[in-house]
């Protein structure tokens, strides 16, 4: 096993050291966690307990890891559309250069990650995880060939084991639907995914104008995924230069976007031309239609000494200032 790589513990990213007791080899952290390494695949699932949903795909998969090998090809088949040639385009969007480190999120048998590591050549890091151990054990056998610096680990979507901003982008095709938490999954891939790398997801979707078609009927009743919706309010803030669009004849989404840092900045604080006038973040943090925030402060003060409203103070405020400049522009 890669011992320079850093797998960190799933459940607080703190680094896991390896640890070898008579002949056993282990993955261990400063807090007292251990975690087993079985044919050099660490097994760093978490929690120890997983929930129902990811613990019925580990079984789901454990048992049909050769059956989904044999068989995947048939969902291209049925869009006659040639699987390689997806597959390469789908990997396109995440702008691979030479040396990236790559993670392949629940690789499975390793139908992508073949060919991330042809774009990868020999300078990258491929690290390839599944919550399943017999689909990856397919995986690793088909990496033999790839000379480039390769990882394994069984692991859990939802609590990745590697660190932050680790990633120059990641990669997960097939499975976000199946995730307990596919929301803390995405926020876990922008963790471990550096500022500026790329994200790109797909799953199982029909686009909402084809639900009553006899198309998605007849797709849906063998299998329920494409049911799914494309989980748009699950995508993280940091999400920047945003893609969605329907891939594989339109039965699945294919996402890809950018880690930003929080959530967009733009320019709120220009003059506003106009009756209104104010800018953007008078309007909003002010709350007077343009007052500043520390106006806003000082409104406060008043209202608390003088023990009356806002509405109150604002009203008369208002009505006694226009009154008097009224007044004065008949004078004049
Ligand atoms: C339909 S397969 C897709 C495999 C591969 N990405 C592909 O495109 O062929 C779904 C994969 O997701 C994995 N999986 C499901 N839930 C998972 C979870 N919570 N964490 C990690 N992997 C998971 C399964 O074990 C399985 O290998």
């Amino acid at each position: 096993m890669e011992t320079k790589f850093p797998f960190t513990d799933p459940s607080n990213h703190k680094p896991l050291q390896l640890e070898e007791v008579n002949g056993e080899q282990h993955l261990v952290s400063d807090g007292g966690s251990r975690y087993n390494i079985h044919d050099a695949i660490p097994d760093l699932k978490y929690p120890t307990e997983l929930d129902p949903i990811d613990q019925k795909a580990q079984v789901f998969y454990d048992n049909r890891a050769k059956a989904y090998e044999s068989n995947m090809h048939l969902t291209f088949k049925t869009h006659r559309v040639n699987e390689q040639k997806c597959r390469e385009e789908f990997i396109g969007a995440l702008d691979i250069k030479n040396g990236d480190k790559v993670l392949d999120l629940a690789c499975g048998t390793g139908r992508d990650s073949v060919i991330i590591a042809e774009s990868l050549g020999d300078s990258g890091v491929l690290c390839m995880v599944d919550i399943a151990v017999e689909m990856l054990k397919i995986c690793k056998a088909k990496m033999d060939k790839f000379t480039l610096q390769k990882h394994f680990c069984t692991a859990n979507a939802c609590y990745l084991p590697f660190p932050d901003n680790y990633f120059d982008s990641t990669y997960s095709f097939g499975a976000l639907g199946e995730f307990s938490d596919i929301k803390g999954s995405l926020a876990e891939m922008v963790r471990v995914t550096k500022t500026g790398g790329k994200i790109v997801v797909g799953d199982e979707s029909m686009p909402p104008w084809l639900r009553n078609s006899y198309f998605y009927k007849v797709l849906k009743t063998t299998n329920p995924q494409f049911e799914e919706i494309v989980p748009l309010k699950e995508i993280p803030i940091e999400a920047r230069d945003f893609r969605l669009r329907y891939v594989i004849n339109g039965v699945f989404y294919l996402i890809d976007f950018r880690v930003g840092e929080g959530e967009p900045d733009a320019d709120f604080d220009f003059a506003i031309p106009g009756v209104r006038g104010g800018t953007y973040r008078t309007r909003y943090d002010g709350q007077l239609e343009g007052v500043t925030p520390e106006a806003k402060s000082l409104l406060f003060e008043v209202i608390e000494k003088k023990g009356i409203s806002m509405h109150e103070w604002l009203d008369e405020l208002v009505k006694n200032g226009a009154e008097k400049e009224l007044k004065g522009g008949k004078q004049s």
